[in-house]
């Protein structure tokens, strides 16, 4: 199936451009007008000019663009401009990932979530759902972190992409199909199965759309959204209309019905993610893979080589080396807070062993074994190893240890997440080896970049761990 492109418009970023200015301007100038020739009147009629007519407009305009600002766009549903303006940024950083910039989503990876057709079905508080409950099991985790702020920012965000011919659909959240279960399994194994998976498990079975069986949609979609977007598709996506003969199946409502009943008779059933099914068999790299580009792939890119400035390589030699399974198993749960590496606690130790055995056995040119010895502390000068940090460090890393998201090229070593997940010998080893083929070079010794000494580095390490 060929992506086509959505109907509507490349998204204006809202922000590069303000909505209503012609007709806004146009009010200021008639203000200011009118003023004018209040002023100049007056000074006709009443004698001394009104000396202070420049910092009263002045004053107005300021008045005028700050209300402009707040003022409610119909589109939005309530939401403003300025709540756009934090949900895009908000988006690029946790979201563009996977949902792509402006929100198009990438057909067998993650929904379009700007499309004219979900966005008319979805209600904000199904938005609002899904970014807080995630869907377990696939990459959609939730989002707890983010601030009230930043979701509704989100939600204004999408909302303020125009959108053409967007149809008015009315969702009754409270409407119950009683179908038949038993006549909708075979319907849905021949109409949906082929893209959503035979389980209902969408991407993470290899299907191109997503996991429309699994818990975490079925929990926040109701009947009637679910009916909905069968009759109506959504456009620019290869999910079209099923209903009727205008529909791609000619499917009676009833059919349809059957096919709801029977996605929520599985609703308890359905595992989260594929993990039941791989309990105690041994690692399998070819089953690695799959999770992996289901997983990882948006950040880490294709094949686990990271990309600078973004996310780090998880293929790389060096880091191979010096990381042990716990270490990436640990990673994983946890995440690594205030960074794109939200933790995923839903992959089962069976996956994650799959995608290690995958990474594991990628080729590697001269592989290299370096024992690190996690019980091993050091104890240097951190006000030394502050400035040394600064020096040597800061330019890639941030100056204390943000990483990527103070623009650096390298990830957040000063943060909680990483600390917690490295022993300072991990630490040490990283920087005497340097990880081949990234900017992370070797820094001890005269062959090093900067020839430090290994009393240098243990006052760098004993720094990072006063950051927090
Ligand atoms: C690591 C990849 C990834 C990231 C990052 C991500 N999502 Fe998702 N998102 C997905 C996938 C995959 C699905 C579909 C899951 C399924 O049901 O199979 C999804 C589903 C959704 C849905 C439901 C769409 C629908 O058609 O019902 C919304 C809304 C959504 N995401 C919003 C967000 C927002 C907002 C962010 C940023 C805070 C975000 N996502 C970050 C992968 C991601
Ligand atoms: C040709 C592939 C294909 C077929 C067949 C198909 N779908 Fe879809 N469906 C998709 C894709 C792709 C999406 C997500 C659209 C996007 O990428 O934005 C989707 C989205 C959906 C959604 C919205 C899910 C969400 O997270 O909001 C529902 C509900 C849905 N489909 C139900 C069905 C049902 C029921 C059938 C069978 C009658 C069906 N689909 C058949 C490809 C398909
Ligand atoms: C020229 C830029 C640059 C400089 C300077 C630099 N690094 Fe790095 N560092 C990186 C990059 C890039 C990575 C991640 C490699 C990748 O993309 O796979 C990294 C990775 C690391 C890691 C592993 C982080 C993790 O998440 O596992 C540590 C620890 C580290 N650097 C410490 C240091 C220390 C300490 C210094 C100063 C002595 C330093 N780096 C100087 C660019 C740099
Ligand atoms: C949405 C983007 C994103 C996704 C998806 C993602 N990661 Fe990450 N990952 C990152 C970022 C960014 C970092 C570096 C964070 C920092 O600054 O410390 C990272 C760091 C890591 C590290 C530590 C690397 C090091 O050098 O210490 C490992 C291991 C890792 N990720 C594994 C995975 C695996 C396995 C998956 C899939 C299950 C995954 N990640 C999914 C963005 C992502």
């Amino acid at each position: 199936m060929k992506k086509s492109k959505t109907d509507a418009p490349e998204p204006e970023p809202p922000g590069s451009k303000f909505e209503g200015l012609p007709g806004f301007l146009l009010a200021l100038c008639g203000f200011a007008v009118a003023i004018g020739i209040g002023v100049g009147a007056g000074r006709l009629v009443k004698g001394p000019a009104d000396e202070n007519w420049r910092e009263r407009i002045t004053e107005a305009s300021k008045v005028m663009v700050e209300q402009e600002k707040h003022r409610p766009r119909p589109h939005l549903l309530g939401h403003t401009m300025e709540q756009a303006r934090l949900g895009r940024e908000t988006f690029s950083a946790f979201c563009a990932a996977c949902h792509q910039e402006g929100g198009t989503g990438k057909v067998g990876f993650a929904p379009s979530i700007r499309n004219r057709d979900f966005l008319a079905l979805a209600s904000d508080d199904f938005i609002r759902k899904s970014i807080r409950m995630g869907r377990p099991g696939t990459p959609m985790v939730p989002w707890s972190q983010l601030t009230e702020a930043q979701v509704e920012g989100i939600i204004a965000y999408l909302r303020s992409i125009p959108v053409a011919h967007a149809p008015q659909v009315e969702i009754d959240p409270d409407r119950k199909f009683a179908g038949d279960s038993q006549r909708g399994a075979p319907l849905y194994q021949t109409y949906c199965a082929a893209c959503h998976g035979a389980g209902g498990q969408g991407y993470i079975e290899g299907g191109s759309g997503p996991g429309i069986g699994l818990p975490g949609f079925l929990a926040v979609a109701s009947d009637d959204y679910i009916f909905q977007t069968v009759k109506h598709g959504r456009i620019g996506t290869p999910m079209r209309s099923f209903l009727g003969a205008a529909g791609l199946a000619n499917l009676r409502e009833e059919e349809v019905h059957d096919i709801i009943t029977y996605l929520r008779s599985r609703e308890t059933e359905v595992p989260s993610g594929p993990s039941k099914t791989a309990v105690v068999k041994a690692a399998d790299p070819v089953a690695g893979e799959q999770h992996f580009n289901v997983n990882c792939i948006a950040c880490h890119q294709s094949g686990g080589v990271g990309k600078t400035g973004f996310a780090p390589s998880i293929r790389n030699r060096d880091f191979l080396a010096i990381a042990s399974d716990e270490f990436i198993v640990q990673t994983v749960h946890n995440g690594r807070p205030g960074t794109a590496m939200v933790a995923r606690p839903d992959l089962s130790d069976a996956i994650m062993k799959d995608i290690i055995a995958y990474l594991r056995s990628l080729p590697e040119a001269d592989g290299v074994k370096v024992p690190v010895d996690p019980s091993k502390k050091y104890a240097g000068d951190a006000t030394v190893g502050h400035a040394k940090y600064a020096t040597y460090c800061a330019a890639c890393h941030g100056q204390k240890g943000e990483g990527y998201a103070a623009g650096g090229s390298g990830p957040g070593i000063g943060l909680s997440g990483f600390l917690s997940a490295a022993s300072d010998d991990y630490i040490f080893q990283t920087i005497k080896r340097g990880r081949v083929g990234t900017a992370m070079r070797p820094f001890i010794g005269p062959t090093g970049l900067a020839n430090l000494s290994e009393s240098d580095v243990s006052d760098i390490i004993t720094y990072l761990r006063t950051i927090n």
